[in-house]
């Protein structure tokens, strides 16, 4: 877990029994109005029951769980089950089906369990409630349901099979993601975060980082973690946060320094993100060179230039990245971390940058393989060739010119198969001559 800026709480107690301190009820969107109920709406201490959370969040579907069910599906909070542990408390894998309820679909799912000693607290399980809750995006982690029986505080979200991109990225025996997945990952992520600052009133996340991208079987990458969420404001507005929350190597230094909260400030750490991407870094290490243990203050200086760029980019990919993509990415994250939360890229651009990179890649990647295979073909074939080389030696003695125009094709073809490098536009023109 990485260090949080998390403030001491200041919150209304402790919910009585079955109740929350909502004053929902006078601001509940009906069904047929579309507005989002904020935290804000949620400031005055009223009483409301659970079932009155799932129906002012209308349309979410949001299921209520017993303590019960959720402890006999993860029997009984067995250490087997669990998957992890944050600031809330610890997750827990779990199965629910129908015949917890009826109609309900047959999936895993992960189970956040509210831990009331831990730094986070009951104000991070409302927020996540009423984001997530009202919140759908094929980038956003789903929340199926939550349990809130007596001091009970728990969330139900799908189950995301592949973990966190933090593990995936930083732990000692992971495989390594290949670039076309960490750029596939990168873009999923941009792409929920997007959503997140396109909303009417924007929503900023202000815990943006790996450990918060979720990862699917096949690698579709969600925003997880709603706890810190806040509704920003229209136009150029700023919010002035009177507590800084967020995790430390991740957010912006306008926002540490005077609070000042905006998307941009996402965007940030969405830059912060990408250079761990590209690097296979933590955004702070404390167990590196002094020098380098901020990544940001580290490497943002060498993402402009190709040559220190290759230095710095994981040498987990053993090569196997696309020199023209890493470049456009790694200017893509220098522009995300400047200083001037003005002169960052908005997230919808974000989008617009990443997605030619991937689709780019892609192709390229794909030349990759096909020359890697014609390699492998040319291995074998190389053992036939030898065999018939000796006769075609034998009839070009005979023949003379011929087979000087043979020993010519031959080195051509030396020259096509030693051309194979880290540079897709070499790629590419090898690609059109191989045809
Ligand atoms: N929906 C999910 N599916 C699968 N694993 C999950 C899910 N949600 C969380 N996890 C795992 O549970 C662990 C704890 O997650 P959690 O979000 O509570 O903490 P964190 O992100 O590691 O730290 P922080 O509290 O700073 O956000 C992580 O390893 C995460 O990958
Ligand atoms: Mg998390």
């Amino acid at each position: 877990m990485t260090q949080k800026i998390t403030w001491k709480m200041k919150w209304f107690g402790c919910f009585s029994s079955k109740t929350l301190p909502l004053d929902l009820l006078s601001h509940v969107p009906k069904p047929h109005l579309s507005r989002r109920i904020s935290l804000s709406d949620i400031s005055d201490p009223g009483s409301v029951s659970a079932e009155d959370i799932s129906n002012s969040l209308i349309g979410s579907n949001l299921h209520i769980f017993t303590f019960l069910e959720l402890k006999t599906i993860t029997n009984d909070f067995s250490s087997v089950n669990l998957l992890g542990e944050g600031g809330f408390g610890p997750v827990y894998k779990g199965f629910i089906d129908d015949k917890i309820r009826p109609g309900l679909k047959s999936q895993p799912v992960a189970i956040k369990l509210l831990d009331l000693d831990g730094a986070q607290g009951y104000r991070e399980w409302l927020a996540e409630l009423v984001f997530l809750g009202q919140l759908r995006h094929p980038h956003l982690v789903k929340l199926i349901g939550y349990c809130c029986d007596d001091e009970e505080r728990l969330l139900v979200y799908e189950y995301m099979e592949r973990g966190n991109l933090e593990s995936h990225l930083f732990k000692r025996f992971s495989i390594p993601l290949p670039w076309l997945t960490r750029i596939k990952i990168a873009l999923g992520a941009a792409k929920g975060l997007a959503f997140l600052h396109g909303e009417e009133k924007p929503v900023i996340h202000r815990d943006f980082k790996a450990s918060n991208i979720l990862l699917d079987s096949d690698y579709t990458s969600k925003i997880s973690d709603f706890g810190f969420a806040k509704d920003g404001l229209e136009g150029d507005e700023t919010n002035v946060a009177s507590r800084i929350m967020g995790t430390h190597g991740y957010a912006a230094p306008e926002y540490i320094m005077t609070g000042h909260l905006t998307t941009m400030s996402d965007v940030y750490s969405f830059g912060v993100v990408l250079l761990e991407v590209i690097t296979g870094k933590k955004a702070l290490d404390k167990t590196r060179g002094s020098r380098e243990q901020d990544l940001v203050k580290w490497a943002r200086p060498m993402l402009k230039d190709p040559l220190k760029l290759e230095t710095i980019i994981d040498p987990k990919l053993e090569g196997q990245y696309s020199l023209e993509g890493a470049k456009k990415v790694a200017a893509l994250a220098f522009q995300c971390l400047n200083k001037n939360p003005r002169s960052r890229p908005t997230m919808s651009n974000v989008v617009k940058i990443l997605e030619p990179i991937l689709h780019l890649d892609e192709r390229q990647m794909t030349s990759l393989v096909s020359i890697f295979d014609t390699k492998e073909r040319n291995k074998e074939m190389d053992i036939k060739e030898k065999t018939q080389e000796i006769d075609v030696v034998k009839k070009a003695e005979k023949k003379g010119s011929g087979y000087h125009k043979y020993r010519k094709a031959r080195k051509n073809m030396h020259l096509m198969k030693s051309k194979f490098a880290y540079s897709d536009t070499a790629l590419y023109t090898l690609k059109g001559k191989m045809k």
